[in-house]
């Protein structure tokens, strides 16, 4: 799916995970699978199911990364979109958006997002070959990247925040003047967050009227 916003806001995340990609990803590739460096199975096989569900942070305010984010309420999958008309990334991948449960059984009971928030994109590389496939994409075992939008009025002045993992360690907040935060200010349908492409609480929204005055569909 293409998406034609203004082009002088485009950074979007793709890219900058496709450079990542170039960047880190490469080099973990040659000793350990990008799916083993991230290890979130691994992690989520030790763990029992967490019952955690706010953000959780290091001293020095990095956020960690949620080892059993895949355990979450998927929300959406995204085939190569793009924030500009022209094409970026040479290469296809999906991203899976994911939300917290807490946080989600909130949103479908008002319509919005409560304080604690966390939503989580995850970049997977598309493939076409594979075992019996003949048409079509399906994702590959690599995570690509991670990002996190995280809400926690206490801590940021807006009430939201951006992350972009790397690896499984923590990371640190993307500053407040990156473009992720007008792009998302500008264009999402719910209080900063990109409702209009997560189908089952698009509805939930419009039914409690809580969609962001400046939306347009
Ligand atoms: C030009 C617009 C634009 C910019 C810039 C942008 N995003 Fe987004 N973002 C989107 C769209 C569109 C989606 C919905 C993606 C989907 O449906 O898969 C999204 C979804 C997300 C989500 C899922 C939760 C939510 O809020 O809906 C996260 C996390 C996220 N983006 C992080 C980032 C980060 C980090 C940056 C900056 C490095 C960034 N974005 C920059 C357009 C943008």
């Amino acid at each position: 799916m293409k998406r034609s916003l203004p082009s002088r806001l485009v950074v979007c995340s793709i890219a900058l995970v496709a450079i990542a990609v170039a960047a880190n990803f490469g080099a973990l590739g040659r000793g350990a699978s990008a799916a083993e460096e991230w290890s979130t199975e691994n992690a989520a096989r030790a763990a029992t199911i967490s019952t955690e569900a706010g953000p959780a942070y290091e001293s020095d305010g990095r956020l960690k990364l949620p080892a059993n984010y895949r355990e979450w309420i998927f929300l959406s999958s995204g085939l190569d979109m793009s924030y500009s008309a022209r094409s970026a990334a040479d290469h296809s991948m999906f991203d899976n958006v994911f939300a917290e449960p807490t946080a989600y059984r909130e949103f479908v009971r008002t319509g919005t997002w409560p304080d604690g928030t966390l939503l989580l994109l995850e970049t997977r590389g598309a493939t076409s070959k594979g075992s019996i496939n003949q048409q079509g994409k399906f994702q590959n075992g690599d995570v690509m990247g991670v990002e996190i939008h995280v809400k926690d009025t206490k801590r940021f002045q807006g009430g939201w925040a951006f992350f972009s993992f790397d690896g499984p360690g923590a990371a640190k907040r993307i500053p407040a003047t990156a473009d992720c935060y007008s792009c998302h200010q500008q264009h999402a349908a719910v209080d900063t967050t990109f409702v209009q492409f997560y189908p089952t609480l698009l509805s939930i929204a419009t039914l409690k009227g809580t969609l962001s005055p400046g939306y347009k569909p």
